[in-house]
């Protein structure tokens, strides 16, 4: 197949685009490298910055030159903090380029998208496992743009389009040094740069109602998830669509004293985690249904917590 990755330079896409071309898909990837790495990916790196008026037409210029079987779009910022603080720059950016590109795709008649969501669609779920019609309502603008995404897909079935959402969980781990996540955003890669710097990880809120006080999340491997988005595509090419949104999951959910566990073992570095006072805004437990992604996809996670934080930290050293 021939794919169109847009954020193909970013952690999660160059995943998608190294399997991707293991299995022998060739695949263009357009990415404005504001955070994308270009030597993550070996082929050329389209500079296409989405949000910008000219995108279209540039998008619509590439789909013309080459006959893409399906577009995976995952550009877009991604930082829950940051679309706190600038949330104008978040709907511009995640809305505008969905945006530019539906429009490039209708007037090419592309009609295969795979968009990149969010377990943040969800908000602060008070289910032990949420599933995909759990009436979710995100808490930060960041989650917002993802569900007004996941409108915008649906809404492009009037013209034609077959989408699916994929709502990920909390992605973590890595294939190679290569490819290794190196934005220190969420708790392992944090905790990992901590670690490097002769620094204690800190624990964000240790008085929840769990097992041991900390937040319980669902890390999924990247490589997983690299899988999923080839199942999607797949799944578009069935005639008939019964689901458009899919949670990405493992359906276990892991504590972060339990993450911390594994990175004193990943690391062989007996640190004593910091207890700090909770973070805002963070619900005490995220963890996925998988049944829908089960039964539709054949998708099952192969990877579990101990090979996501040791590559992780492998990544890493
Ligand atoms: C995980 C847990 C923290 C850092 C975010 C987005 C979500 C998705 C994934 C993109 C929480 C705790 C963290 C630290 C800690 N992103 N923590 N010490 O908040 O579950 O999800 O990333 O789609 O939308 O919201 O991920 O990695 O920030 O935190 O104790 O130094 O680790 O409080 O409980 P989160 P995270």
């Amino acid at each position: 197949m021939k794919l169109l990755l847009t954020g193909g330079a970013g952690y999660i896409g160059a995943h998608v685009a190294a399997l991707a071309e293991r299995e022998g898909h060739s695949v263009t990837i357009v990415d404005d490298l504001s955070t994308g790495i270009a030597n993550r990916v070996p082929g050329p790196v389209v500079d296409i910055n989405l949000a910008s008026p000219d995108s279209v037409e540039k998008l619509s210029r590439l789909m013309r030159d080459t006959e893409f079987d399906a577009v995976i779009h995952l550009a877009a910022r991604k930082q829950v903090g940051q679309s706190v603080q600038i949330p104008e720059q978040y709907f511009l950016d995640n809305i505008g380029g969905l945006a530019n590109l539906l429009l490039a795709m209708r007037q090419e008649d592309q009609q295969k998208l795979v968009f990149s969501s969010s377990a943040a669609t969800y908000g602060m779920p008070t289910l032990d496992v949420v599933d995909e019609n759990y009436p979710g309502v995100p808490i930060n603008p960041y989650g917002q743009t993802k569900l007004i995404g996941e409108w915008m897909v649906k809404n492009a079935a009037n013209w034609g389009l077959r989408g699916v959402n994929l709502r990920y969980f909390n992605v973590a781990g890595s294939e190679s040094k290569k490819l290794a996540d190196t934005a220190e955003l969420n708790l392992i890669p944090i905790a990992i740069a901590q670690l490097k710097r002769g620094e204690q990880p800190i624990v964000f809120g240790t008085d929840y109602p769990t097992q041991d006080g900390t937040c319980i999340r669902d890390y999924v491997h990247v490589e997983d998830l690299a899988k999923a988005h080839l199942m999607a595509v797949d799944y578009l090419d069935m005639p008939v669509q019964e689901f458009a949104t899919f949670n990405v999951g493992t359906g276990q959910g892991a504590s972060v004293l339990q993450v911390l566990g594994e990175l004193r073992k990943a690391s062989g570095i007996e640190f004593e985690e910091v207890l700090a006072d909770r973070r805002p805004g963070d619900p005490p437990r995220l963890v996925a249904s998988t049944d829908r992604i089960e039964k539709i996809f054949g998708f099952k996670a192969s990877f579990g917590l101990k090979e996501i934080v040791k590559s992780a930290w492998d990544a890493a050293n």
